[in-house]
C-alpha cells in the first residue's frame, strides 16, 4: 500500500520542521497569541515579539487586566494593531465569557475578537487536536499544486473548495501535526518561487509538476 498524503507529509516535517516555541506548547493561550503574532509577520520577526509578549503577559488573566496602552506598546513594530486590539479585547472576553479559561470548543474559539476560520481551526487543532483543517497561504500553495487546482484562492469559491480538499485530506487521529506539516512543508520545500521539486516527498503524486503548471500555482484572480 502506498502512503497517503498526510503519511508523507508528517514524516517529511519530523525531518525537517523548524523548532519554534509555540510548537513545544499545547497551552491554547500561547498558540492563540503565537498565530495572531504570524497573521501579517514573518516567523524570523514574530519570534522576538513573541518572547517579549510571553514574558509580559504570560496568561489570559495578565493580558485582560493589561491597560490597552502597554498591549499596543508591545506590539510596537509589528504594525496592523487592530491585531493587539482584537487581542485585548478577546482576552478580557475570555474573563468574562469563560471565567478566564480558554474556550475548548471550535464555535466558542471562532467567536473571539480576531479569531477567523483559520486561526480558530489552529488553535483547536495544536492545542486539543479538534479536527479541523487550517488553511492558510502556504496550504494553498500545496493543495493547489499537488491537486492543480486553477481555482483562485483569493475568491469564495475557491476558498470553499480548499477548505473542502483540506479537510477531506485531513486525518482526524493527528490533526494539530498534520496542519503543522503541511504549512511547515509549504514554508520550506513548496515555496512560491523555484520549489526545489527534485527533492520533493509528493513530487511522484503531484499534479502541477505532471502538468508543468507548479510556476501558475496558486492561481489568483487579483484586485
Ligand atoms: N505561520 C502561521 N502559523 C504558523 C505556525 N504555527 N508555525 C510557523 N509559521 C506559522
Amino acid at each position: 500500500m502506498t502512503d497517503g498524503f498526510a503519511d508523507i507529509l508528517i514524516r517529511w516535517y519530523a525531518d525537517n520542521h523548524r523548532r519554534l516555541p509555540w510548537r513545544e506548547t499545547s497551552d491554547p493561550y500561547l498558540i492563540w497569541l503565537s498565530e495572531v503574532i504570524l497573521q501579517q509577520t514573518r516567523v524570523a520577526q514574530g519570534l522576538d515579539y513573541f518572547r517579549r509578549f510571553v514574558a509580559r503577559f504570560p496568561d489570559v488573566r495578565s493580558l485582560a487586566e493589561a491597560p490597552q496602552d502597554e498591549v499596543l506598546k508591545l506590539w510596537q513594530g509589528l504594525g496592523y494593531y487592530s491585531r493587539a486590539r482584537s487581542l485585548h479585547t478577546a482576552a478580557k472576553d475570555i474573563m468574562a465569557r469563560f471565567g478566564g479559561r480558554f474556550p475548548e470548543d471550535y464555535e466558542a474559539v471562532r467567536s473571539l475578537c480576531g479569531v477567523g476560520d483559520y486561526t480558530a481551526a489552529a488553535i483547536c487543532s495544536f492545542a486539543y487536536e479538534l479536527p479541523y483543517a487550517a488553511v492558510d497561504g502556504n496550504v494553498y500553495r500545496v493543495l493547489s499544486r499537488v491537486y492543480d487546482v486553477d481555482l483562485p484562492v483569493d475568491d469564495a469559491a475557491g476558498k470553499r473548495y480548499f477548505a473542502e480538499l483540506a479537510q477531506s485530506l485531513l486525518d482526524p487521529v493527528r490533526p494539530g501535526l498534520q496542519n503543522q506539516a503541511t504549512m511547515e512543508f509549504g514554508a520550506l520545500q513548496c515555496v512560491p518561487q523555484r520549489p526545489d521539486c527534485g527533492a520533493c516527498p509528493l513530487a511522484d503524486r503531484c499534479l502541477a509538476q505532471a502538468h508543468g503548471t507548479v510556476g501558475r500555482r496558486p492561481v489568483k484572480r487579483g484586485k
